[in-house]
C-alpha cells in the first residue's frame, strides 16, 4: 500500500460490484453505453430530482433566498467532508476558472517573487489565466513533459527558485489522463517559499484525495464530471495556515465578510476561503452539486477507485490487443480513471463510436474513455466491440 499524493493507491482485491448497486439509478444506460465521465458525469435519478426541488421552490415560494444561501453552505460543507478539511477552507465558485482568476488577482507581480512555474499538461484555462497576469508583471514558465506524457517532476522541481510565487500543476491531464506525482513538487515548492495550486478537475471523484495529508496550498475543481453534479459549480480549497494573507482584487458581494452589509463605500472581504467567491451563486447548479456529492460520499471514494481500476486495465488490454495505442501511462501511480486512445481522426472516431451507442469524447488526437462506478464489464465489452468495429481509426 502506498500513500501517494495524499491518496491511497492500493487496489483492494475484494472489490464490491458498485454498478450492481447503483447503476439502475442512472437512466442513461437504458439508451447508451456512457463512458464519458471525464466530460460530464452521468445523471443520477437523485440529481435529476434535485433540479425539480429547485423548480418547486420557485413555484411554491416565488423567491427563496433564505433556502438558497443555505444551499451554498450545504455544498461547502459536503465538499469539506469529501476532502477532509474545514468548511472555512472551501470557496464555492461558478467554475474552476472563476476561482483561479480570483486567486491570480490576489498576487502583486511587481515584487521579486513573480514567477509562475507551470506545465505542458495544463487545461487551457490555467495557462490562459496565468499568461493574462503577464500584463501585471508575472513571468510564466512552462516545464516540458516527459516523452511518456507525464509531468517531469524533477524538471518542475528544478524550475522552482527564490523568485517562484506559485507552482501551478495539473493532477490528471485532460488530454491524455497522465497523473502527476504531486508530493515531491509540493515539498520542493514549500522549501523555496513558493505556493502550490493543483488543478484536480480530472482527479476529484476519480482518485481519492485527502487534503489533510496532501499539503497543497490550493486545489481547484468543479462538480460536473466524476462528482456527478452540473455545470455552474466550481470550488477551490485554500489552506488557511498558508494562504490567509492573500486578498483577491477580483471580488463581489458574496465574497464580503458580511454579505448583507450592503456597503458600497468599502471592500471588507471574508477572512476565510469565501473571499475567493464573487456574485450570486449559480443556485440551480448547487442543488445537483449537493445531490451528486451526497451520492459520492455514500458510495465512498476508495470503493470507487478500487472498483474502476480493473475496468480501466481491461479497457487498456482490449485496445492494445486489437493493435491500438493507449497514450495514458500504464502505471497505476500515473493515471486516473480516464484512458486516452490514439486516433487517426478523433471527431469522426467519436461519431463512429456514437453510432454504436458508445459515448466517449476526444482531445488532442485521442479518444477519451472514462469509466466510473456505474459502468460494468458489459460496458467494457461494448466499448471494446465498438472500437474493434472501427479499428481503421486506431493510430499505431
Ligand atoms: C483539468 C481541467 N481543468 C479545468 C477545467 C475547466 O474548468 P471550468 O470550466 O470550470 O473553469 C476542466 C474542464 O474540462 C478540466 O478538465
Amino acid at each position: 500500500m502506498k500513500n501517494y499524493g495524499g491518496h491511497i493507491l492500493a487496489v483492494n482485491t475484494s472489490v464490491q460490484d458498485l454498478s450492481a448497486i447503483y447503476r439502475d439509478q442512472f437512466t442513461v444506460f437504458n439508451h447508451v453505453t456512457y463512458m464519458n465521465t471525464c466530460s460530464q458525469g452521468a445523471l443520477a435519478d437523485r440529481v435529476r430530482a434535485s433540479f425539480d426541488t429547485y423548480l418547486q421552490t420557485l413555484e411554491l415560494k416565488g423567491s427563496a433566498w433564505g433556502d438558497w444561501a443555505g444551499h451554498q453552505e450545504n455544498v461547502r460543507g459536503l465538499l469539506a467532508k469529501f476532502f477532509n478539511v474545514a468548511s472555512a477552507e472551501i470557496a464555492v465558485t461558478t467554475s474552476a476558472s472563476a476561482a483561479v482568476s480570483s486567486l491570480a488577482s490576489s498576487f502583486d507581480y511587481t515584487q521579486k517573487r513573480n514567477k509562475i512555474v507551470t506545465t505542458e499538461n495544463e487545461f487551457p484555462t490555467i495557462g490562459q489565466i496565468w499568461h493574462a497576469q503577464e500584463r501585471r508583471g508575472a513571468k510564466v514558465v512552462h516545464v516540458a513533459s516527459k516523452p511518456d506524457l507525464t509531468v517531469d517532476v524533477a524538471a518542475v522541481i528544478n524550475a522552482i527558485d527564490d523568485e517562484t510565487l506559485i507552482v501551478s500543476v495539473t493532477m490528471v491531464c485532460f488530454r491524455n489522463g497522465a497523473m502527476t506525482e504531486l508530493e515531491p513538487i509540493i515539498e520542493a515548492a514549500h522549501k523555496k517559499g513558493a505556493l502550490v495550486l493543483v488543478d484536480a478537475y480530472q482527479g476529484t471523484g476519480a482518485v481519492p484525495i485527502d487534503l489533510s495529508t496532501l499539503k497543497t496550498d490550493f486545489l481547484v475543481s468543479g462538480n460536473l464530471k466524476y462528482m456527478l453534479g452540473a455545470p455552474g459549480v466550481g470550488f477551490m480549497f485554500a489552506r488557511e495556515s498558508t494562504t490567509k494573507h492573500l486578498v483577491p482584487i477580483n471580488t463581489g458581494w458574496f465574497a464580503a465578510r458580511d454579505i448583507f452589509a450592503m456597503d458600497i463605500h468599502a471592500y471588507d472581504p471574508a477572512t476565510d476561503a469565501r473571499r475567493f467567491e464573487a456574485g450570486t451563486p449559480a443556485i440551480p447548479a448547487l442543488y445537483p452539486a449537493a445531490a451528486g456529492l451526497e451520492i459520492m460520499l455514500e458510495v465512498g471514494m476508495q470503493n470507487i477507485y478500487d472498483y474502476v481500476a480493473p475496468l480501466h486495465d481491461e479497457l487498456r488490454a482490449g485496445i492494445e490487443a486489437m493493435g491500438g495505442t493507449v497514450v495514458t501511462p500504464s502505471s497505476r501511480l500515473n493515471h486516473g480513471a480516464m484512458l486516452a486512445v490514439a486516433s487517426t481522426d478523433e471527431n469522426a472516431h467519436v461519431a463512429a463510436l456514437e453510432g454504436e451507442k458508445v459515448v466517449t469524447s476526444c482531445r488532442d488526437g485521442n479518444i477519451r474513455v472514462s469509466p466510473h462506478f456505474y459502468n460494468n464489464r458489459e460496458d467494457v465489452e461494448k466499448v471494446l466491440a465498438a472500437f474493434a468495429k472501427h479499428k481503421s481509426f486506431l493510430r499505431k
